[in-house]
């Protein structure tokens, strides 16, 4: 536009000067930032013309620009600054500055051209464009490396420019300040020395710029640097060598270390990472190593029987590819885990019981695996066993025998070997050996009694079991196993063996005959039990036989006797009460025991109902007084029985007469002394009460005795008692020699006194029987035994002696009970 302007301008002033109205210019300079009314200059001068005709020629200032800066003052001619001005804001960069203005004269016209030139004054400062300037540099850079730097502006122009750049003083920088072709300076950094992040990550430098001005002024801007990283450090470890002592059997997960690796370098160059390098199987077993922290931990069984120390290399790297290595030496630590072990070497079992003291029953060592104390050990076995330890060298130890052993007390042994170490805490291993005593024929077999006492009825089957001897042997098998025989001997003049048999496995006796008691009644036989051993032992026992009677021999019936051809009779008189005693069966028995006690009945009778037969004794009684209806002649059928198994019996036929007063021929036989009859009057006897008899009767006599003594003694008295003599004394006698012989003679005498008619001939029938009766007292059975001749007839005597004496005896006393007889 002012260009435009100015070229009107010019155009217009020549136009001015054809016409001659315009021919000149004038030039006038003033600074810049000068105040308002301050003079430019005097026109006055320049024009050519005083103040009168200035002011007549009606002056004016024009301004060619669109701004009036200045202003002419008529009346003096001076041209002074009616704004400041601004260089800078006028003209810019533009050089030189001036502002044009004209002078206008009238009559006649006159234009006179003003070029005032504005001058620069350094009134601005140079001037970067950013505060801080950031320089990012890899710490690689090799040195005298050039960083270019913004140049700072300045609005003044020439030396009131920017002429100079400085930088703040540093270790690393200088500052390379240097003229383009216009004249413009520039500055470039330039690195002098090496740059290292690990010393100065980043450091700032103070730009400045200077301009040529007086005074001068300077501009500053900050430049940062930041030093980028390289990974030019390597891991490193504090130690090169890590030592640790950890203990076996230590749990899993238990830090062992931690080792640790340093990175001087940022960011991923110095993220390390951690791993094992070159390690055996059992390291990676047994450790496990954190792959960020460095830890080192149990991972698996430390044992330290298995490895006593390890060795395990670590390496380091950083996130750069960088690494370093370290070595952690594990020393493992015993424990005391492991307890002692017997291993047998040898072992004798079974022992013969026989071995003598000192005999080597094992041999066995003791280890331990563990070492130091926890490896040392000791052996002990229980006291009480005939069993002693003896140490050898080498942890070996021998169990001997220190006692004699005996299989039947202790057949086998458990051996508790407990074996200790020295370790905190101890630890115990009990090992048992079984040692088997094996057997020795040391016991001969032992019969169950001292002696046996066997029984064996006579009559027996050939081959019967009689009994069993049985012998133990305490040995065992073959030493125990026992045969039995017989020793040989003499029975009856034959070998025993003619006798008895022995089964020689089991000890059963056997009868091979048939034995009979009336000809022996017992034989000893003499076993032998021989056991298997060898050499065998034996032993011996005697066994009695004993033949028993059997229940051979029925009832024998003495009275009445039955294989008369004409049967003897028994009289009642028929005005007999109840209860009248007819007569007494008498029987005997050839057999002992029971098989001799009999029991009578009656089986049979003519008229049932008026004759009983004592069950024990065998006393035939009338059970009803006798009437006028009953037969004359009565038969009655007694059963005599034994008590034997199966019992024995016989049968006695009685034949009784009912008679009417003994009137009968019968009673003509009987002789009857009357004073006997008279001294037995008193008594009423029944037949049964045999002992109240003996006793009434002796009683009896006792007191008529004392009466007729007392009488005489009165008498005496008077005659002036010259000493007893008593008139009774035989009968006294005779009476007390009877005592001996009990009642039993009497109720013999009694018996006889019933045969009644047949005393002849019955006596002919007792005398081949008495041999076979005993003659001690007899017992009050069912039978009653023949007794009468106790005194007077030698147990042993023949059968020849006791007939000739029994004969006269039985006739004397028979006849002092036939009294009651006739009664
Ligand atoms: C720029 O300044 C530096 C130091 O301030 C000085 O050594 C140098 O001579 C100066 N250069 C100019 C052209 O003035
Ligand atoms: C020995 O041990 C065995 C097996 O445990 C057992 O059967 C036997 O009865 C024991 N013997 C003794 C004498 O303790
Ligand atoms: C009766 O038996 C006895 C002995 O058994 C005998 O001695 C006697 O001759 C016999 N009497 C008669 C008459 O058969």
């Amino acid at each position: 536009m002012e260009l435009h302007h100015n070229r009107q301008g010019w155009s217009f002033i020549l136009y001015l000067c054809m016409w001659g109205a315009i021919c000149e210019s004038i030039h006038y300079s003033v600074p810049e930032e000068k105040k308002t009314g301050s003079l430019v200059a005097n026109v006055l001068k320049d024009l050519k013309m005083d103040v009168k005709e200035l002011s007549a020629r009606r002056v004016q200032l024009v301004s060619k620009s669109t701004k009036e800066y200045f202003q002419l003052d008529p009346h003096s001619g001076n041209m002074i600054l009616k704004d400041k001005i601004d260089r800078e804001a006028l003209c810019g960069q533009k050089d030189p500055c001036i502002l044009l203005s004209e002078i206008v004269l009238e009559n006649p016209l006159q234009v006179h051209r003003i070029e005032v030139e504005i001058e620069d004054v350094n009134d601005n400062s140079p001037q970067f464009s950013k505060k801080e300037f950031l320089f990012e540099i890899p710490e690689q850079v090799p040195t005298d490396t050039r960083f270019p730097l913004e140049r700072a502006q300045d609005s003044d122009k020439g030396e009131n420019g920017v002429q100079n750049y400085t930088l703040s003083p540093n270790d690393h920088f200088r500052l390379d300040v240097q003229s383009r072709s216009d004249g413009t300076k520039y500055a470039e950094l330039v690195l002098e020395k090496q740059l290292d992040r690990e010393e100065d990550a980043q450091f700032f430098l103070i730009l400045s710029a200077f301009d040529g001005g007086t005074p001068k002024r300077t501009g500053t801007a900050q430049i940062k640097v930041k030093v980028l990283d390289n990974n030019d450090n390597f891991p490193q470890f504090g130690d090169s060598v890590y030592k640790v002592k950890v203990k076996e059997n230590t749990p899993r997960g238990t830090l062992v270390t931690k080792v640790e690796a340093t990175d001087r370098d940022f960011g991923p160059n110095a993220d390390i990472t951690y791993s094992f390098s070159q390690v055996s199987e059992n390291v990676l077993r047994s450790f496990n190593l954190n792959k960020f922290t460095g830890e080192l931990t149990v991972a698996g069984m430390i044992d330290y029987e298995e490895d006593r120390n390890y060795e395990i290399n670590i390496k380091a790297m950083d996130g750069g590819g960088l690494s370093a290595y370290c070595k952690v030496v594990v020393e493992i630590e015993d424990q005391n885990d492991n307890a002692p072990e017997v291993a047998l070497t040898s072992l004798t079992s079974p022992l013969p019981e026989n071995s003598p003291p000192g005999t080597v029953v094992a041999l066995f060592s003791v280890t331990d695996q563990d070492s130091g104390d926890n490896g040392r050990t000791s052996c002990t076995t229980e006291t009480h066993l005939p069993f002693v330890l003896k140490a050898s060298e080498n942890n070996y130890y021998r169990l001997v025998t220190q006692q004699p052993l005996d299989r039947e007390k202790a057949p086998e042994y458990n051996i508790t070997i407990t074996a200790t170490d020295w370790g905190s805490p101890r630890l115990t291993s009990i090992t048992i050996i079984n040692v088997q005593i094996s057997d020795i024929n040391d016991n001969a077999p032992v019969f169950e009694k001292p002696a046996y006492e066997m029984q064996i009825r006579e009559n027996n089957i050939p081959g019967l079991l009689i009994g069993l001897v049985h012998a133990d042997d305490l040995d065992t098998e073959r030493n125990a196993k026992v045969t039995y025989s017989l020793l040989p001997g003499k029975v009856i003049g034959q070998p025993v063996s003619s006798y008895v048999s022995i089964n020689s496995e089991t000890g059963n006796l056997y009868a091979i005959r048939s034995l009979d008691y009336g000809q022996i009644k017992d034989f000893p036989v003499t076993v032998r039990a021989v056991d298997s051993g060898s050499p065998p032992l034996s032993s011996e026992v005697k066994v009695r036989v004993v033949i028993v009677d059997e229940n051979d021999n029925a009832p024998f019936i003495l009275y009445p006797l039955q294989n008369g051809t004409s049967p003897s009779n028994d009289l009642v008189p028929r005005g007999a009460e109840a209860g009248y005693l007819v007569t007494k069966v008498v029987a005997v028995d050839r057999d002992s025991g029971q098989n001799s006690w009999l029991s009578y009945e009656l089986l049979k009778a003519t008229e049932p109902g008026l004759f009983s037969v004592g069950a024990q004794n065998g006393e035939v009684k009338t059970m009803r007084p006798i009437n006028q209806r009953d037969t004359f002649r009565q038969k009655l059928i007694i059963g005599v029985r034994d008590n034997g198994h199966p019992p024995q019996s016989a049968s006695a036929t009685l034949s009784i007469l009912l008679v009417d007063g003994f009137s009968d021929p019968y009673m003509k036989m009987v002789d009857i002394p009357k004073d006997e009859v008279v001294a037995e009057e008193d008594h009423n006897l029944t037949t049964y009460l045999v002992i109240c008899l003996a006793a009434i009767s002796f009683i009896f006599l006792v007191s008529i005795t004392v009466f007729v003594a007392i009488k005489i003694h009165k008498r005496r008295k008077f005659t002036e008692n010259s000493g007893l003599n008593f008139p009774v004394g035989p009968n006294f006698q005779e009476n007390g020699g009877d005592a001996g012989a009990g009642s039993l003679s009497r109720a013999y005498n009694y018996e006889v006194c019933l045969a009644g008619g047949s005393l002849s001939s019955e006596f002919k029938f007792l005398r081949p029987l008495f041999p076979v009766f005993s003659v001690e007292p007899a017992q009050n059975q069912g039978v009653q035994r023949i007794s009468a001749a106790s005194h007077e007839v030698p147990s042993h005597a023949a059968e020849g002696q006791i007939i000739n004496q029994m004969a006269p005896t039985h006739q004397e006393h028979n006849v002092h009970p036939m009294k009651p007889c006739t009664n």
